[in-house]
């Protein structure tokens, strides 16, 4: 579920308050969390009178949301930085946002000296007083103390200093990750006019032994159903159609006007007139409860696909990982979701090499790979990151056999997927149209268990973006299925 994005396009870009005076680009790394945090900085922004632009070029402002849970995310957010390094000399501005700027703090202004902001996905609620006072303007004492900043006004002759000193404005917005409160603005910026992302929890009590997450978004705070509800109506009286709920772990949601649980909040919004799919992201095997599939069979509205991270097969590993499951109650979640009525589609995240993983415990991950089924799996090598506990581990596994381990599971999960996508074939699904492939002539459809269906039209019966139509599948591959419209 992690991927390196695009910059934001925003559904709008008009100005909500003043004459725009301010340009900014905003690139967003990581996961489904941090892009929409990107689309509410993007909100907040124009708000503030800032335009939104595509290229760093075209930007007075440049901010990064970083992502820090692998080292190859945050290498690329440093190399990234230190290309546009050169543009400082035009008077350009940088921010860094998200993990890795919570993660490495002030030290970003010793590797990057050209950074003015670094805030951390905690401190968003702030963004406005950071924002002014990047452009100089008088803030109240107390809010400068809070935002823990510092404006250094180096020596220099009064020709330079006034630039000098304007280049070396140094914002953190870092303190925040014991808030009680979510980053909820309603000046969110949705990149689709379909389909949205809602966060209903943000931060993560669950501390496994590898993952940075507890360190950089801080513990679980979740939002009151009520407020998740209005904002999915107002969303479907908007005209979306689409929801997906987001959270480090959705499922541990727990309402703190404790009206109602994650399986009743997902019911509801299901039932959210105009909402005609409900999809959520991404689930804790320890807090993923029997009553989240019945809501899935009661309510057709959800959608029959649940990401399950198992991380590993063996429960060796799992327990070294403080992962507070084993392999066997993990097996009876998935028991639970193939007994239900709809067939749901399972996908989710391994890490391979975790310190002291024997070839015996590898295997046990592969059997289980074919045991489940899965319709996709996220894997990666496992790396080591500051603060985790599993840097005290010994029996590190060699970066060669990580990379042997991992290719032997993507070959093992390929075959699989041929298998699964395969049995599609002749079957009539419902997708959501969410674009047109030019070149291949063909539109681009996804089923509600998360897959991809290209499919041809013929003239006549060309499809609208956002529309739902029905497919009959013709062919498939081992990650898309091929199909004709059913007209
Ligand atoms: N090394 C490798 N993969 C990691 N993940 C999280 N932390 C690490 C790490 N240190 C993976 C897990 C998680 C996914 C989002 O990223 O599989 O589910
Ligand atoms: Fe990281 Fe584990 Fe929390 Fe997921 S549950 S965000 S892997 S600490």
């Amino acid at each position: 579920m992690w991927q390196t994005l695009l910059p934001l396009t925003p559904r709008y870009t008009g100005f909500m308050s003043g004459v725009p005076h301010k340009t900014f680009y905003l690139e967003t790394f990581g996961c489904q969390m941090n892009v929409h945090d990107s689309e509410k900085v993007v909100g907040t922004l124009i708000q503030e009178g800032y335009q939104q632009v595509q290229t760093v070029e075209q930007a007075d402002l440049i901010l990064y949301n970083t992502c820090s849970i692998r080292d190859k995310a945050e290498q690329k957010v440093f190399h990234r930085l230190a290309d546009f390094k050169k543009l400082q000399a035009q008077g350009k501005k940088f921010g860094v946002l998200g993990c890795v700027a919570q993660q490495e703090g002030e030290k970003i202004f010793e590797r990057a000296p050209h950074v003015s902001l670094v805030c951390g996905s905690a401190s968003y609620t702030n963004l406005p007083q950071m924002l002014a006072q990047l452009e100089g303007a008088p803030m109240p004492s107390s809010d400068i103390q809070r935002l823990n900043s510092e404006v250094l006004t180096p020596a220099g002759n009064s020709r330079s200093r006034k630039s000098e000193a304007e280049s070396l404005i140094r914002i953190t917005g870092l303190d925040d990750r014991q808030t009680d409160k979510c980053f909820e603005t309603e000046f969110t910026a949705r990149t689709n006019p379909h389909r949205g992302y809602i966060t209903i929890i943000e931060g993560c009590d669950k501390f496994c032994a590898y993952c940075v997450v507890p360190f950089t978004r801080g513990k679980e705070r979740s939002r009151t159903s009520k407020s998740v509800l209005n904002e999915a109506r107002q969303m479907a009286d908007l005209g979306y159609t689409e929801i997906q709920l987001l959270g480090q772990n959705v499922n541990s949601y727990r309402d703190p006007a404790e009206s109602k649980s994650f399986a009743e909040l997902l019911a509801a919004i299901g039932e959210v007139p105009g909402i005609k799919r409900v999809r959520f992201m991404t689930s804790h095997p320890r807090d993923f409860g029997r009553d989240i599939v019945c809501a899935i069979d009661a309510v057709p509205t959800l959608c029959d696909h649940v990401h399950l991270p198992v991380q590993s097969g063996s429960t060796r590993v799992l327990d070294a990982m403080q992962r507070l499951y084993t392999r066997d109650q993990y097996l009876e979640r998935i028991t639970w979701m193939k007994s239900a009525q709809r067939e749901i589609s399972i996908t989710t995240d391994v890490i391979v090499g975790f310190p002291g993983e024997t070839e015996a415990d590898f295997a046990e991950t592969l059997d289980l790979l074919e045991q489940v089924g899965y319709d996709s799996v996220f894997s990666f090598k496992y790396s080591p990151r500051p603060n985790t506990p599993a840097l005290s581990l010994e029996d590190a596994i060699p970066e060669a056999e990580k990379s042997r381990r991992l290719e032997a599971l993507m070959a093992k999960q390929r075959e699989i997927q041929i298998a699964r996508y395969k049995r599609y074939i002749g079957n009539e699904c419902e997708v959501m149209v969410e674009g047109h492939n030019e070149a291949r002539g063909q539109w681009i459809g996804r089923t509600s268990h998360n897959k991809t269906l290209n499919f041809t039209a013929p003239d006549p019966a060309f499809p609208k973006v956002g529309s739902y139509v029905n497919v009959r599948v013709t062919g498939s591959f081992p990650n898309s299925l091929l199909g004709e419209i059913v007209v």
